[in-house]
């Protein structure tokens, strides 16, 4: 009960202060001025939304991880309004395994980065000229190096095609997403359940 109301008292403040815009990552700091989405800098310390492995059974493990973040606020939007808020910033990070027998079983764990999906949520259409964006987002891959360097030309060709069979959910995988309340396992009532069993 504690913890509820002083969460309320958290949610009304920010409002006050005019934070609660969701997905809140000024523009300018993920799209340069020639409207190519840019890697986020600390977009491992946003709101975690889920990891799909990658299964090599040769390995008898995972042979890739991919572990999506996304923009502080956008988790709050999606529950309550079942779609992702307008400028929201999605990074899939895409990391190297390790496969080993840990006391806990046979374990798959992510070790280094090989490259990061950049997604930038887009109602307003604001790059029309631009083909890294469309179809309700700004699309970029960034290859792992000593510099991450972009390898996306046309989101058409590199990106869409994968993305069509999620269209019906704004092209992105939230199945992969329990915290949206939208995954198979639908635990979004999982986690309001734990909650109340501490109260
Ligand atoms: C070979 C198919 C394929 C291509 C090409 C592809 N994607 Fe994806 N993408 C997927 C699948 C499948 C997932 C979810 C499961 C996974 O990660 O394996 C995903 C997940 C993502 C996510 C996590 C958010 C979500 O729910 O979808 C982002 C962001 C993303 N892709 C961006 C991009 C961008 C940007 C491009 C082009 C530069 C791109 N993808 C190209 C298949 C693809």
């Amino acid at each position: 009960m504690k913890l509820l109301s002083l969460r309320s008292i958290l949610a009304s403040t920010l409002v006050v202060l005019g934070m609660a815009s969701a997905g809140a990552v000024p523009l300018k700091d993920v799209v340069s001025s020639d409207g190519t989405p840019l890697l986020p800098e600390n977009y491992r310390s946003w709101e975690f939304l889920g990891t799909f492995s990658g299964l090599a059974p040769d390995k008898n493990g995972s042979h890739e991880m991919h572990t999506v973040y996304a923009s502080p606020g956008t988790v709050e939007y999606y529950q309550e309004n079942g779609q992702y808020p307008d400028g929201a910033v999605l990074v899939k990070e895409v990391m190297e395994t390790d496969t080993e027998n840990l006391t806990t079983g046979r374990i798959s764990y992510a070790t280094k980065t090989k490259g990061w999906f950049v997604w930038i949520k887009d109602r307003k259409n604001r790059y029309p000229e631009s083909k890294l964006w469309g179809d309700g987002w700004g699309w970029a891959f960034y290859a792992a190096g000593d510099k991450p360097a972009l390898q996306t030309k046309d989101y058409k060709t590199d990106c869409l095609g994968c993305h069509v069979p999620a269209k019906d959910t704004d092209y992105s995988y939230v199945r992969g997403y329990p915290v949206l309340g939208t995954g198979h396992g639908a635990s979004k009532s999982a986690g309001q359940s734990m909650t109340s069993s501490e109260e």
